[in-house]
């Protein structure tokens, strides 16, 4: 079985549906560690030591955030820029990571439609997430397709329920 670190980036993960849902959901299951950065690093003092060894620990990468401006919350992108060194994550000697899985899995507020050429976004998310697709590239992991819910501030209870557990199951087995 894979070892899958997911790192949950929501800034405030106590009032949210999707993402709190869907940690509870992704705790549960075996072979997984979670890490809610906004409660390791209120104060954005990230411990890049700490980050290096547990990707390292892992096989398979999940970062799980609610889409914010096309992109993720900005402790995500401290995290790379922090995180992802040059010598460790990419350049000379930088080979860490490769072979290992990255996993996008993203909420968004705006529902599928609008994410395509005329729609209200005008573009897809796939293109949107191409910045985490180059990283991966650079980085030598395998970027799989990425899981996302849309319209998450409407969805249901049901809706977001069905999503977490879909959620589980992907990232478990994304072979399907
Ligand atoms: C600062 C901010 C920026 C957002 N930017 C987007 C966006 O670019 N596209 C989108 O579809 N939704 C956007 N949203 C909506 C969130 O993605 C949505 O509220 C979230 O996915 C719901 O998940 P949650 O219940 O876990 O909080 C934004 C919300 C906030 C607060």
């Amino acid at each position: 079985m894979k070892k899958t670190l997911v790192l949950i980036v929501h800034p405030n993960l106590h009032n949210s549906h999707v993402n709190k849902r869907w940690a509870e959901e992704i705790e549960k299951q075996e072979g997984v560690t979670v890490r809610k950065l906004y409660d390791l690093y209120p104060d954005v003092k990230i411990n890049v030591e700490e980050e290096q060894r547990m990707l390292l620990e892992h096989d398979r990468i999940v970062m799980q955030f609610p889409f914010y401006w096309y992109s993720s919350p900005s402790l995500l992108k401290e995290w790379q820029d922090q995180v992802l060194q040059y010598g460790w994550a990419y350049g000379p000697g930088g080979d860490n990571l490769h072979g290992k899985e990255l996993l996008i899995a993203i909420s968004t507020g705006g529902p599928q439609i609008s994410y395509q050429a005329g729609g209200y976004n005008n573009y897809s998310i796939s293109e949107l997430l191409r910045p985490f697709q180059a990283t991966s590239n650079l980085i030598g992991t395998r970027y799989l397709a990425p899981f996302t819910i849309h319209g998450a501030i409407r969805a249901s209870k049901e809706e977001i329920d069905q999503s977490a557990l879909d959620y589980a199951a992907y990232v478990i087995n994304p072979e399907i």
